[in-house]
């Protein structure tokens, strides 16, 4: 559960640190904000909730001097003020941390701190700031070795790093960007305890989740927006994830699906002792087995690093298997390229969209047909076939609900959530025999959760065999017919979904083996 971190007392009648009046922002055909009203108090989370492309990132990326408002005021600590870069910003105690990190790989946490600070000599910087670093930590739990290498982090290490760069620079206002969504359940809980530490602290926190549960916990406040626009500002205390979804959204959102039940036909994919390694080169799958049907879904539960994403990248081509087999429709596939699975009808919803997903200089239209331009009725003989690609993005497009100003817009300019419809579009068209899935929702608002939960329930009703790999065991425990748990490379067991409890996929996933499990 979130509900470790308690709330302060009312920060009532306090100053704010920074409130941004009327702030207006239009992109090319989009108004991101609206008149938007938002303020911070020292001592509080404030956390902005809204649906994908609400404009979330936009408002924050202006109070952060990336983006320059067309309109309207910020003000921090009484003072009017203008932001032009983040240098402003942090002179002024803005921090931010981005939904996708920025630091520079290859250096050392202490080199990626000292990095542009102020005040550090110009020799051996790195050694200067690693004191303060270890002072930092350790006044707000965010243990970090300042002499690692950020490659060897895992995302819960970056991050701790991101955030102590932030408060280095003396901010008193840190903006979070879907914090937790790269993070593990339990790193999410010490996310949680920083927090409160710097909210005893007087510093302000601004918290952008799509978690409803979480951002009752954590918040004290939370603003909603919707298309540009505060639909309003209540208190964490008064409100509902039901209330809060209804505000986002502007309807009423099901948080239970209606599954009917599995009709499995024929095994469309097979997996016989795979094993294969890693990008350092050691075991990540030792020995995996298991078979998925026809209008089936199989989900894999497990805390990231186990080998999820080692197995779906064999299954897509996208690493080789050592050992063992991949049977696609009965049919040998191991070791085949991608653009052969996705031609035999694999279709993959990937984990890193921006980087794997999409071509982000791609136009939506181009990305909509990015595995298919080479097969008719998009290309004949060698010509593309404008018409026929028009007329198929123009469908994808309202079938999938992806909001864009128009098919030609670099895909790499839509909002997280609409990314993801944008694959989802492309990969669960043509009818798929097998979806392979990993984190389909993860980043998405609540509205596009469910709608993505009942398209892959619809890829299962109409006969495809869906592998879904989630972390989120909520979700699994929905969607799936059987529970697979992975762990350190193998898998501890394979429930049925109707009789898996949180109890013992909990138990499998910190290693214990089911009892009489087989492949
Ligand atoms: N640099 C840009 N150029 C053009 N349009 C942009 C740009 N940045 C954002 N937009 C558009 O502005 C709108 C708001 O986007 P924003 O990224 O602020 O949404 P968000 O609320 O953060 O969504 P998500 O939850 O998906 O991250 C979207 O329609 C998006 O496509
Ligand atoms: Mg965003």
């Amino acid at each position: 559960m979130v509900g470790s971190a308690q709330k302060g007392p009312a920060p009532t009648a306090r100053p704010t640190l920074v409130s941004l009046r009327h702030i207006t922002k239009r992109f090319p055909g989009v108004l991101a904000n609206d008149q938007v009203d938002f303020e911070v108090r020292p001592g509080e989370v404030h956390a902005l909730l809204g649906e994908n492309g609400a404009g979330k990132t936009t408002l924050m990326n202006i109070l952060y001097g990336l983006y320059r408002p067309d309109a309207g005021e910020i003000w921090v600590k009484g003072k009017k003020v203008e932001i032009r870069s983040p240098r402003d910003a942090i002179t002024l105690g803005v921090g931010m941390v981005h939904q996708h990190f920025k630091l520079v790989l290859p250096h050392t946490v202490a080199e990626n701190v000292a990095l542009g600070l102020k005040g550090t000599p110009f020799f051996a910087p790195a050694r200067a700031v690693a004191q303060r670093i270890r002072e930092l930590s350790e006044r707000y739990g965010l243990p970090v070795d300042p002499e690692r290498r950020v490659w060897e982090l895992s995302a819960g290490e970056q991050q701790r790093v991101e955030i102590l760069k932030a408060l280095i620079r003396g901010a008193e206002v840190l903006i979070l960007d879907e914090p937790t969504s790269v993070l593990t359940p339990q790193e999410a809980q010490e996310l949680f305890k920083v927090l409160l530490r710097m909210k005893e602290e007087g510093h302000g926190i601004i918290f952008i989740s799509h978690k409803l549960d979480e951002v009752l916990s954590v918040a004290d406040r939370i603003t909603v927006m919707r298309r540009g626009k505060v639909v309003g500002t209540v208190s964490a205390r008064e409100t509902s994830k039901e209330e809060l979804a209804r505000m986002m959204v502007g309807r009423e959102v099901v948080f239970r699906l209606t599954k009917a039940a599995c009709k499995p036909g024929e095994e469309a994919l097979l997996v016989q002792d795979l094993y294969a390694r890693n990008d350092r080169g050691l075991l990540a799958l030792k020995g995996v087995s298991f078979g998925i049907c026809r209008g089936e879904i199989l989900g894999i539960a497990g805390i990231a690093g186990n080998g999820q994403r080692e197995l779906v990248e064999v299954l897509t081509g996208l690493r080789r298997a050592e050992r063992g087999k991949v049977l696609l429709l009965g049919r040998d596939v191991t070791n085949r390229s991608p653009r052969f699975l996705s031609d035999l009808g694999c279709a993959h919803v990937p984990e890193e969209r921006i980087r794997m997903g999409i071509v982000p200089g791609l136009s939506v239209e181009e990305n909509l047909i990015l595995k298919k331009h080479h097969r008719p009725p998009f290309c004949r003989w060698l010509f593309l076939e404008p018409r026929a690609i028009r007329a198929f993005a123009q469908r994808a497009v309202e079938e999938y609900a992806i909001m864009t100003p128009s098919l030609r817009t670099p895909a790499k300019l839509l909002s997280g959530g609409n990314i993801q419809r944008l694959i989802l579009a492309r990969e669960l068209s043509g009818r798929p025999a097998v979806v392979v899935a990993a984190h389909p929702t993860y980043g998405l608002d609540v509205g596009a959760t469910e709608q993505i939960r009942q398209l892959l329930l619809r890829q299962r009703e109409e006969g495809a065999a869906v592998l879904l790999v989630s972390e989120d065991l909520e979700e699994i425990m929905e969607l799936s017919d059987r529970i697979a748990v992975m762990f350190r490379g193998e898998i501890m067991g394979i429930v049925p979904a109707g009789e898996a409890t949180l109890e013992e996929l909990g138990l499998m996933m910190a290693g214990e083996k089911r009892v009489g499990a087989k492949g």
